[in-house]
C-alpha cells in the first residue's frame, strides 16, 4: 500500500496524544496513511475534541449504554467497521476488545503499551517499573491478540531511569518517544514493511525474533 491509500482507524479513551501524534504525521506529504476515524468509548474524551478540530469523523460507543458486554462489543466492532479500515490502532484505548473484532483484523491492528513488553503488562506500569528498581523501562508497539498486551511485538523505544524519575515524569518521557515509535509502526505497514505471519512480526522480510529497539536519545536528538 502507498499514496495514502492505507485507511486508519484510532480507538481511543483519554486524551489522544498519540491520536494527535498521528494527525500531526498525515499533514505531511509523504505520509502514507490517511485516519478515516475516531472511534472512543468515553464522550468526554478529549481526543474526541481533536479529531473535530481536524474535521475527523468520530464514534463514541460508551460502554454504559450498553446491557452487557457482548452488547458493547458487537456495538464497538460495527463502529470500527463502519469506517472501512485496513488499520486499527489502539492509541489509549482502555476496554478490552472482543476477540471477533481482533480476529476481523487479526495482523491489522496495533497497540502501544507503555512498558518493555512482556514487562508489566495492565496498569501502572511506570510506578511498577520504579518499584523493582529498574535501570530501563520504555514502551513497546506491538500486534493485538487475543491475550492483554500480548501479540508480536514490532518496536520498543527505551529509557534510562534516572534517580530522580517519578511515574509521573516517566509518563512524559514514555509518552514523547511514544508519538514517534507509534506513527513510525504504522508507516512501516502502509508502505508493506512488516506484517503478523503466524505468531510473528515480520519486517522486512525478516522474522522478528525480538522487537527493534530504539532508545530515548536517537528518537528524541
Ligand atoms: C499511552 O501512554 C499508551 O501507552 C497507553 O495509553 C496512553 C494513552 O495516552 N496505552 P494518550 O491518550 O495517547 O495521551
Amino acid at each position: 500500500m502507498n499514496n495514502k491509500s492505507c485507511r486508519v482507524v484510532v480507538l481511543a479513551s483519554g486524551s489522544g496524544s498519540n491520536f494527535q501524534a498521528f494527525i500531526d504525521e498525515t499533514a505531511s506529504a509523504a505520509c502514507p496513511y490517511i485516519i478515516t476515524g475516531l472511534v472512543s468509548d468515553k464522550p468526554d474524551a478529549f481526543a474526541l475534541e481533536r479529531a473535530r478540530k481536524h474535521a475527523i469523523p468520530t464514534t463514541v460507543v460508551p460502554f454504559t449504554d450498553y446491557r452487557n458486554r457482548s452488547d458493547f462489543d458487537a456495538a464497538l466492532a460495527d463502529a470500527v467497521t463502519a469506517f472501512d479500515a485496513d488499520l486499527v490502532i489502539l492509541a489509549g484505548f482502555m476496554r478490552i476488545i472482543g476477540g471477533e473484532l481482533i480476529n476481523r483484523y487479526r495482523g491489522r491492528m496495533l497497540n502501544i503499551h507503555p512498558a518493555l513488553l512482556p514487562k508489566y503488562k495492565g496498569l501502572h506500569t511506570h510506578q511498577r517499573c520504579l518499584d523493582n528498581g529498574d535501570i530501563h523501562h520504555g514502551t513497546t508497539v506491538h500486534f493485538v491478540t487475543a491475550e492483554l498486551d500480548d501479540g508480536p511485538s514490532i518496536v520498543q523505544a527505551a529509557l534510562m531511569v534516572t534517580v530522580d524519575d517519578t511515574a509521573s515524569t516517566l509518563n512524559a518521557r514514555v509518552q514523547a518517544m511514544e508519538h514517534q515509535i507509534f506513527p513510525m509502526a504504522a508507516r512501516w505497514f502502509a508502505e508493506g514493511r512488516i506484517e503478523m505471519q503466524g505468531e510473528q512480526a515480520v519486517l522486512d522480510g525478516i522474522p522478528l525474533a525480538s522487537p527493534v529497539v530504539l532508545r530515548e536519545e536517537e528518537l528524541l536528538e
